[in-house]
């Protein structure tokens, strides 16, 4: 089961758009449970099995720009190669290329006319959407390039990875020539003119320090943010790990609409606007502390037992059908199920043990 997750219209929230929250979870009964809960809390709910579908539920929403990053799949072909140490704990489950065409069709439904979109995506991924999308050497006369989905394609916007202190380029996965770059496919429906023409289609930043998967830069972002979209727009991310779009969404004024299945990576700031429990805000104060290999629990100290137990991993000394599962896992792929697991709110009776490790599945620390 994923951890539930909302998207919530924040702010300036206009009459027609009440408090909405979509619900994104792959079991049913789970989605059941969060949508009663809410309601009770006075919210209109939607509920979606995954950022896919949940797009394609925002026809109610006049949506004015959307720029997401979702995770796709040639992220394994990272992972599996070990070429990026970033990459190879089981971060995230990926959407798989055949589900793209269907990202992009949502896409471009929800979105109001005259309206532009962006894609973050490595450059694997870019040439598979190209070809989904049939983007091949016909141009139309003002030289965009038609796609599937109904929108128009115009270009790869580039990431370009900076050191820290912004004066290099500095590679990172990949085996020929490292990736130093990340793509951003910029679509357009209609037609929108971006708020300035002398922005370079190399956006220079460095990594984001913020903790997370694969997180964006808030300078990128901005620079997206402001060229097309007005104060008092609806910007879109179904997939937003940190939510950086929402962030700076809010910072200029637009209202955001925020999706993931895991919300545990959320910055902070945005903590007000997703549920209870789900983020890392309810950790603070309390210093986190990584749950030590399950493999050893049963044989811990005291203490590391007793938070076992408590956690529901452990009966007496004995593995839980619970922990038998994340057993199950290989242990370098087992930390996205470690954390969800661990991700309740905190019981009173929760040794401080378990409170630390719920800290830590709530923060953006390693396990090892
Ligand atoms: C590449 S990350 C996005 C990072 C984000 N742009 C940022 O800057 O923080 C992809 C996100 O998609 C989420 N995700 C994976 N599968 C999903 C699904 N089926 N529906 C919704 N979100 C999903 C992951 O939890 C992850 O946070």
């Amino acid at each position: 089961m994923e951890c539930a997750t909302l998207v919530e219209v924040a702010e300036q929230t206009p009459a027609i758009l009440q408090p909405t929250i979509l619900v994104i979870d792959d079991d049913r009964h789970f989605r059941t449970l969060v949508r009663h809960l809410l309601e009770r809390a006075g919210y209109d709910v939607l509920e979606a099995e995954n950022g896919i579908e949940g797009m394609a539920l925002l026809e109610w929403a006049p949506v004015d720009l959307v720029i997401t990053d979702p995770p796709y799949e040639s992220l394994q072909l990272h992972r599996s190669r070990g070429t990026t140490t970033r990459l190879t704990t089981n971060w995230f489950a990926t959407v798989p290329n055949s589900r793209l065409p269907e990202l992009l069709a949502s896409v471009y439904r929800v979105l109001r006319r005259d309206r532009h979109f962006y894609l973050f995506c490595d450059e694997v991924t870019a040439d598979v959407i190209k070809q989904q999308q049939g983007v091949g050497v016909d141009r139309l006369p003002n030289g965009a390039r038609p796609c599937e989905a109904g929108f128009v394609y115009w270009k790869e916007i580039l990431w370009g990875k900076t050191t820290l202190d912004g004066q290099r380029i500095r590679g990172g996965t990949g085996y020929h020539y490292r990736a130093a770059s990340e793509r951003i496919l910029f679509f357009e429906k209609g037609k929108r003119p971006l708020a300035d023409l002398g922005i370079p289609d190399v956006l220079l930043a460095a990594r984001s320090t913020v903790p997370g998967p694969a997180v964006k830069p808030n300078a990128v972002v901005r620079t997206l943010v402001v060229q097309s979209s007005a104060p008092g727009e609806l910007i879109v991310d179904p997939f937003c790990g940190t939510g950086v779009v929402g962030v700076e969404a809010r910072a200029h004024g637009r209202r955001f609409l925020l999706g993931d299945i895991d919300l545990a990576y959320l910055d902070p700031s945005l903590a007000g606007v997703a549920p209870p429990g789900v983020t890392r805000r309810v950790a603070d104060g309390i210093e986190p502390i990584a749950p030590p290999e399950l493999e050893e629990l049963a044989s811990g100290a005291g203490d590391v037992r007793a938070a076992a137990r408590a956690a529901g991993w452990l009966d007496g000394d004995a593995p839980t059908p619970e922990l038998d599962e994340l057993l199950r896992i290989r242990p370098r792929e087992r930390e996205a199920a470690v954390r969800r697991s661990l991700r309740a709110p905190p019981a009173p009776s929760d040794p401080p043990l378990l409170r630390a490790w719920r800290a830590w599945a709530l923060s953006g620390r390693r396990m090892s």
